[in-house]
């Protein structure tokens, strides 16, 4: 569906990198779609070419880029050939979803403040690749996921929303995920759409929405 810029408002390509099923993208294709984020997905990157999220890309019509971490050297080299691919989209946001490697110092140079990820717990707590696990186990009676911009330390940047959710006596790591993710649908397009309508500001770690 067609939307329209607001006076003055530039338009954002974005990109969307992933790894896996890409619940998260099917969200924000969605969201794209409705009109409810004003901007066009210009390219989903995959480092897995099995990544369901490719399937997702293809079927809505969007282009789709693999690339295979063994074909290059560094890290460094792989993220040059992604951002090589991003500058030829004129991408201005770069959205990690389920994207499982680290971007290197030389990305985040080149799209700083620009560079959006997902984590599936409530931010500092329960960092790496167990947030929901991690949660549940430690006993916490409240987590929910954090949409933060990504700089150089993991998991670390200005946060932009979260949300809270109750975990339940009855809870496993199964039916917590799928609570979080539902607010992960939720708030990833709401973070997106703030920041393509200009609505981020970042003041150290703060971000307020203007
Ligand atoms: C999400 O749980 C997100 O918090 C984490 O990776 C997962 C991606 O899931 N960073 P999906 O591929 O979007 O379904």
């Amino acid at each position: 569906m067609p939307y329209e810029l607001r006076k003055g408002q530039k338009a954002v390509n974005i990109s969307v990198l992933c790894s896996g099923s890409g619940t998260n993208l099917q969200a924000i294709i969605d969201s794209v779609r409705s009109g409810y984020i004003p901007a066009k997905i210009a390219l989903v990157v995959s480092d897995r070419k099995d990544a369901f999220a490719l399937e997702r890309a293809k079927k809505a019509g969007v282009e789709t880029l693999v690339l295979n971490p063994k074909d290059f050297r560094s890290r460094e080299d792989f993220d040059k050939e992604v951002v090589k691919n991003l500058r030829a989209r004129n991408v201005g946001l770069v959205v990690l979803a389920g994207f499982m490697r680290l971007l290197s110092p030389y990305f985040i140079r080149e799209y700083r403040n620009k560079i959006m990820n997902i984590h599936p717990a409530l931010l500092p707590s329960f960092k790496g690749t167990c947030g929901i696990k991690d949660a549940l186990e430690y006993g916490v009676k409240v987590t929910g996921p954090t949409v933060h911009f990504v700089d150089e330390e993991l998991d670390h940047g200005p946060i932009i929303l979260q949300r809270a959710v109750e975990i339940k006596e009855d809870d496993t790591p199964e039916t917590l995920l799928e609570r979080v993710h539902a607010e992960e649908h939720r708030i990833y397009p709401e973070a997106i759409k703030l920041f393509v309508e200009g609505r981020l500001k970042i003041e150290g770690r703060r971000v307020r929405i203007i």
